[in-house]
């Protein structure tokens, strides 16, 4: 699948954002390695400090379906609701360190494509230049595979 499929995958994913209090929505797409992809979207919540972010629901359902491992590449959306979104938005820090929970046990520096919920606009980074000297699983004797 091409970065821009994913994208797509991660802006469809966007219309389910559940956030009523930011009005800003955020959508991801996590690639895996037979081809298929999982979304997610932000759940807020009334509590506001509770609220999900989209990244953090995609692995999560990765790892839900046995998949953490197997994750290859994610794209990530964002934008305020309504409005002019055509800015790339990256993933916060704390999303970086679940998706590096991924790549560490699937043993790959993972693509990251950031774009906003419309326009052209898109970015590639890797998750290393995103989150440089991580800590993961290797640093508690989890290996990799
Ligand atoms: N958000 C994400 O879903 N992912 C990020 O990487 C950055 C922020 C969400 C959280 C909150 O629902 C809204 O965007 C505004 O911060």
């Amino acid at each position: 699948m091409n970065p821009h499929d994913l994208i797509a995958a991660a802006r469809a994913a966007a219309v389910h954002a559940h956030a009523p209090y930011s009005r800003f929505a955020v959508g991801a797409a996590v690639l895996l390695n037979d081809g298929s992809v999982v979304t997610g979207a932000n759940v807020e919540n009334a509590s506001y400090g509770l609220s999900l972010c989209a990244e953090t629901v995609a692995i999560a359902t990765a790892s839900a379906q046995g998949r953490l491992r197997d994750v290859v590449a994610i794209g990530v959306v964002g934008g305020v609701m309504d409005g002019a979104g055509d800015m790339p938005v990256r993933p916060c820090g704390r999303c970086r360190q679940v998706l590096n929970e991924a790549a560490q046990l699937g043993g790959r520096d993972l693509p990251v494509y950031c774009a906003g919920l419309t326009g052209e606009a898109m970015e590639e980074h890797r998750l290393s230049e995103l989150l440089p000297h991580a800590f993961g699983p290797a640093d508690l004797g989890i290996a990799a595979g």
